[in-house]
């Protein structure tokens, strides 16, 4: 992928989609932070220190240069706004990646999500021996359930109580795509 693309969301704001590098730890952290905020659907539900974001960003770049993870950043107006990744899974299940994306609720519905997977989606394409991408989405997230079926994921299981949302247990949807 060359250093960063530009694409146009669909109300004319410019976007730049680039790979995660180790700059990013203050806007990985202020976005991070900001989803917690959002109270979006994700599994990350408490606010993290500078120095828990150094660590993550650290392992994350160390999974791209090992070929085993994919986390591809949109930035817009100087912030990150969106974050899509794909991390391979270990020993026997070394044949599965895990498949994540959260956008600014402020950013979302513009078509930045669609452009992010498919990036992602065809650079797990050089992930040699990867045989399904799987993700689990909050069975009440209709609306990421329709954009990972847009995007070609199928259902394969529900699991139930996989979640809790505020305060509440939901059931999480399993979903497959072939690379
Ligand atoms: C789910 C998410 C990644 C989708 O990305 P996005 O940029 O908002 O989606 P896009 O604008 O590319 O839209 C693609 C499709 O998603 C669905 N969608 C997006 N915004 C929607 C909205 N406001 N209401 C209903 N469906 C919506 C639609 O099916 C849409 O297709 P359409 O444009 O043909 O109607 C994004 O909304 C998000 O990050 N949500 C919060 C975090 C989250 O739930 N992540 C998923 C965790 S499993």
């Amino acid at each position: 992928m060359a250093n960063f693309d530009i694409f146009w969301a669909e109300n004319g704001q410019k976007i730049k989609m680039r790979l995660l590098k180790m700059g990013d730890i203050q806007k990985a952290r202020d976005f991070i932070n900001a989803c917690v905020v959002e109270n979006l659907m994700l599994l990350m539900d408490k606010k993290i220190t500078i120095q828990e974001e150094k660590k993550q960003v650290i392992g994350f770049i160390q999974k791209m240069e090992e070929g085993r993870g994919i986390y591809l950043v949109a930035e817009a107006d100087k912030k990150i706004v969106g974050i899509c990744s794909l991390e391979r899974q270990p020993y026997r299940q070394n044949h599965i990646a895990r498949f994540g994306i959260a956008l600014l609720t402020g950013y979302q519905g513009i078509g930045i999500g669609t452009e992010l997977a498919k990036r992602t989606l065809k650079l797990a394409k050089e992930m040699r021996g990867l045989e399904i991408i799987e993700l689990s989405a909050f069975a009440i997230n209709d609306k990421a359930i329709d954009f990972y079926k847009k995007l070609g994921f199928k259902e394969v299981a529900r699991i139930p109580n996989y979640f809790k949302y505020d305060g509440k247990s939901v059931d999480g949807i399993v979903m497959h795509h072939k690379p």
